[in-house]
């Protein structure tokens, strides 16, 4: 059964779908989006090839033509580079404001997608079809778009929200077992930041969801997008509790930046770790219990993603190193710095004055090096 989940923004409002079929009922889902007969769809080559001939025959049916704008795979087309690669493509097809951009991949292409289509002639409407589990339950939710510089990831970009989100849950047949993985550890995030019972869900039905189960994916999926939703309507702009969606990413960053953003460590396995390592954290500072921080560790590895600092390529890691990483986020003042910390399973909290002292002894008890 298809679900339909809005994400209330006043004039804003748009609906997230979650189900079965829905690549096949895009053209119809899609149609009051453009009043011009076609889309510009971005995609990446990997899901072009795969998914794109049932996409474009989909919008076909509906007498909507496509425009593919097709990019390489991998976050090096999340570039400037590819931001202009993309933007010229869209003046070449002629596209005005009146038209509609379709980001049809994972988070590298909808976070791409996205940002053209915000900056695209002062910005143009969007929707998204996420083809990853990541994609699914977190980037395509909630208006982040970006790219990243050489400084770093996501530093450049816009808050712009999609008119629409189809989250088909076919199209992750063909996704890597691999990426299955990475996105699930977003799925975990959520609840371990707020939601206990779905912790205590997705520690039974866990491989119930990498292993694609129709009933276990569903519901992992629309839960995760409903909290996601909520969070963003209370706090679209990230002044407060949207920070709590960053829970594991500071420790993530820092590996990330390590290996380079590479092939080797995906983004949700370095969340996997991090999450694993910022309850660790918390229950080292005494403000949750160890075995609570224990059982957590266990459900992240139980599908098999890293949980410690020698599971994760690149291991060993220097201490000061990874803390000079957390030091460059936004959020950092003079030594201290701004974690999502953890004082129960489902219970997370912004700590905004962590001393970077205090971060450092913890990396070297879970074995990096001075
Ligand atoms: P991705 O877009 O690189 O996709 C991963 C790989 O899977 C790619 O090689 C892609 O070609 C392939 N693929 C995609 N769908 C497929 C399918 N259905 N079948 C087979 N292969 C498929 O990576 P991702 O993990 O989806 O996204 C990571 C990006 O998302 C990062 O750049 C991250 O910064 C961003 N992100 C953004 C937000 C946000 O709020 N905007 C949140 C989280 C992550
Ligand atoms: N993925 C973090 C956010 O959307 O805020």
């Amino acid at each position: 059964m298809n679900r339909t989940l809005p994400v209330g923004l006043g004039k804003r409002t748009y609906d997230v779908v979650v189900g079965h079929g829905l690549l096949d009922a895009a053209g119809a889902m899609i149609a009051p989006f453009q009043s011009r007969g076609r889309t510009a769809v971005v995609s990446d080559e990997t899901v072009w090839a795969l998914h794109g001939p049932r996409l474009t025959a989909a919008l076909a049916a509906a007498g909507i033509t496509t425009l593919p704008v097709i990019v390489a795979p991998g976050e090096q087309s999340k570039s400037f580079e590819g931001l202009a690669e993309v933007s010229d493509r869209l003046l070449a097809l002629e596209l005005d404001r009146g038209d509609l951009v379709t980001a049809f991949g994972g988070g590298v292409v909808g976070d791409l997608a996205g940002f053209a289509a915000a900056i695209y002639k002062r910005g143009i409407d969007f929707v998204q079809i996420p083809t990853t589990l990541l994609a699914q339950v977190d980037s395509s939710v909630g208006g982040k778009t970006a790219i990243d510089t050489a400084r770093g990831k996501n530093l450049v970009g816009a808050f712009h929200q999609p008119r629409l989100v189809l989250a088909d849950l076919d199209v992750l047949e063909t996704l890597p077992i691999r990426e299955m993985r990475a996105g699930y550890a977003e799925v975990i995030k959520y609840g371990l930041l707020g939601d206990r019972g779905f912790f205590e869900w997705l520690e039974i039905n866990g491989a119930g969801v990498i292993a694609r189960d129709p009933v276990a994916l569903s519901h992992a999926v629309a839960r995760s997008i409903e909290m996601k939703a909520e969070i963003v309507v209370e706090d679209e702009r990230e002044q407060g509790r949207r920070a709590l969606l960053n829970l594991g990413h500071t420790f993530a960053h820092a590996l990330e930046a390590e290996t380079g953003y590479g092939e080797e460590l995906r983004h949700g396995e370095a969340v996997g770790a991090g999450m694993a390592l910022a309850l660790r954290f918390s229950a080292a500072q005494g403000l949750m219990t160890g075995q609570d921080a224990e059982r957590a560790c266990r459900a992240i590895t139980a599908v098999g993603l890293p949980t410690r600092l020698d599971e994760v390529p690149g291991h060993p890691f220097n201490a000061a190193r990874l803390v000079s990483h957390m030091a460059q986020d936004k959020k950092a003042e003079a030594g201290r710095l701004t974690f999502i910390l953890a004082r129960a399973l489902g219970d997370a909290f912004v700590a905004r004055d962590v001393s970077a002292s205090s971060v450092h002894s913890f990396l070297l008890s879970e074995g990096a090096t001075p």
